[in-house]
């Protein structure tokens, strides 16, 4: 089986990207499953309902999330319902929502696990001992696992890989906005990505307006970041082919959809 996951999408230009290469992409490669992590999808902080609707609409079957996840407050009114939206699990307890999410494919059950990272973040719960508890309880009912692991340092999100190489299906980065270059199966069978990279505006910086970002390194004056409306955009995504037998992963290709990176159908 197929697993297409679409790294952050980061506001109206990362939706529009969605929109119009979702249908595409899943003509092209055919993928059993599509993910996406929506956690700047509304003006760059968090996501709203309507939003999380059209992601499954366009044909996403989950919506992972990250640090951003609470930065649109209309998340408190929805996340106990949206039975598809999978925040960071090591959220301290109590935190709304949840971090194990089981899709359904055919016969076949996916879990999806969403984490996130301590490295240069907030202080949270060790998703190491996290992901542990999460595997356990996932394999209960499925060896096909898909970790989402949303961090800021290279080192901690290699660090998941190789702690999870032949428990789970795929780990893969996201947060840092940038597509690495170092897809692999890690050697006991794990699909790993350090990160999937953005989806959104291609000629800001990490997805925000790059006048801004420039003010604030050339004066250290506080700046409103936005998310550009108008220009160029791009689409990051990994597809992960998946023995549906054993949970292990055959092959993770890169997507990469720009001006510099056509798409070809
Ligand atoms: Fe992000
Ligand atoms: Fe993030």
């Amino acid at each position: 089986m197929q697993i297409l996951f679409i790294g952050d999408v980061v506001g109206s230009p990362g939706r529009d990207m969605v929109k119009e290469y979702v249908p595409k992409l899943k003509e092209k490669y055919r993928p059993q499953l599509t993910i996406i992590n929506g956690e700047n999808a509304a003006g760059g902080k968090g996501i709203t309902q309507s939003i999380y609707r059209q992601f499954l609409e366009v044909g996403a079957q989950a919506v992972t999330l990250g640090n951003h996840s609470w930065d649109n407050r209309e998340i408190f009114e929805f996340i106990n319902d949206a039975k598809y939206l999978v925040r960071p699990a090591n959220f301290p307890e109590g935190t709304p929502g949840k971090g194990l999410v089981f899709l359904k494919y055919n016969e076949l059950e996916v879990a999806v696990i969403n984490l996130q990272g301590r490295t240069f973040m907030n202080a949270i719960d060790c998703p190491f001992k996290k992901a542990d508890e999460l595997i356990e309880e996932a394999k209960k009912r499925t060896s096909i696992i898909f970790v989402d692991f949303h961090a800021e340092a290279t080192s901690e999100k290699q660090a998941m890989g190789w702690y999870l190489d032949g428990r789970v299906s795929a780990v893969v980065g996201t947060h840092t906005h940038v597509q690495t270059s170092d897809n692999r199966i890690l050697p006991n069978g794990t699909a790993f990505l350090t990160d999937v990279g953005m989806t959104g505006p291609y000629d800001g910086i990490l997805g925000v307006e790059k006048e801004a970002v420039l003010k604030r390194f050339l004066t250290s004056l506080p700046v409103r970041f936005e998310v550009p409306k108008e220009g160029r955009t791009l689409l990051s995504a990994v597809l992960i082919h998946i023995d549906q037998k054993t949970g292990l992963a055959k092959k993770i290709e890169r997507i990469l959809i720009n001006d510099d990176n056509p798409f070809y159908s």
